[in-house]
């Protein structure tokens, strides 16, 4: 089934859980489309797991590109969120409205996420009313980094927790089609959840949100530089790559590989005269 942000929306009002997970390549992406994943998010996260850099706040427009359209290329029936990355939404509001055009036009994929509540909401609006589909992020937004002072759970305060959920109505009320919910506690979640009509997609965020979102290296054990709380190891796919890598070196030493099979052959009169 072909997924967009409206079958979606209809999944929350239909009592159907939204499950999403992060891709940044093609290989991955057409794995995950074979799947019934329901959205890929091109995350910033690519900065830290397949860049290599300890925050997502060096991350480009162009990166976000690059990997987009690799993404877009392995992909039928999955919805396709590409992050706006730091920077590219901060400035001017037309600067906002043509970085998202931009992600949009050259990778073909279906909606951009951006970072934060109402101080944001005017480029929502905008963004949306340029026809491109918005997905929000509430609670740890990790290009607040420096603000927030470290990757910690948000809105355990009054105040904080109000802010989240006139955030959350602000948002809808934009035209976002869902919101990223990051590591708020989960009785926040669900009053959060309880007070839009558009989806919430949580991460460390509990069960009540209309669905969930996990980076595919922290679920697959393939990420090891930092591990959250609210990841689970659904498939040991790192063990199994080294283990793999292991047996190659092995082999490829004692010379059992390649064997016959992986190897082509040249015809006998044509070898004797190469002799
Ligand atoms: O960049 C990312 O992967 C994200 C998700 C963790 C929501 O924003
Ligand atoms: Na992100």
């Amino acid at each position: 089934m072909k997924n967009t942000v409206v079958t979606f929306k209809r999944d929350k009002a239909e009592g159907r859980k939204l499950s999403m997970v992060t891709a940044y390549d093609y290989t991955m992406a057409k794995i995950i489309d074979e799947t019934e994943i329901n959205g890929i998010l091109v995350g910033d996260s690519l900065g830290m797991v397949t860049l290599g850099y300890d925050s997502t706040l060096a991350v480009r427009v162009e990166d976000m590109i690059h990997h987009g359209k690799a993404v877009m290329r392995g992909v039928k029936d999955t919805l396709v969120v590409i992050d706006m990355p730091f920077m590219s939404y901060h400035n001017t509001l037309e600067e906002a409205v043509a970085n998202a055009g931009r992600i949009i036009k050259e990778t073909g994929a279906h909606s951009v996420k951006l970072e934060g509540g109402r101080e944001i909401i005017h480029k929502v609006k905008a963004i949306v009313e340029a026809q491109i589909p918005v997905m929000g992020h509430l609670g740890l937004t990790p290009q607040s980094l420096n603000i927030m002072g470290g990757f910690k759970v948000q809105g355990k305060s009054e105040e904080a927790a109000r802010k989240i959920i006139e955030d959350a109505k602000a948002l809808e009320e934009a035209g976002a089609f869902a919101i990223v919910l990051e590591c708020i506690p989960e009785k926040l979640a669900e009053l959060v959840e309880r007070s839009v009509s558009i989806p919430t997609i949580g991460i460390g965020s509990g069960g009540v949100c209309s669905g969930q979102i996990l980076v595919y290296q922290d679920m697959l054990n393939m990420y090891g530089d930092f591990k959250p709380k609210f990841v689970k190891t659904f498939a040991d796919a790192g063990s199994v790559m080294r283990e793999g890598f292991n047996t190659y070196i092995r082999e490829v030493r004692e010379g059992t590989f390649p064997g016959e099979e992986h190897t082509f052959k040249i015809k006998d009169d044509v070898l004797e005269k190469l002799y």
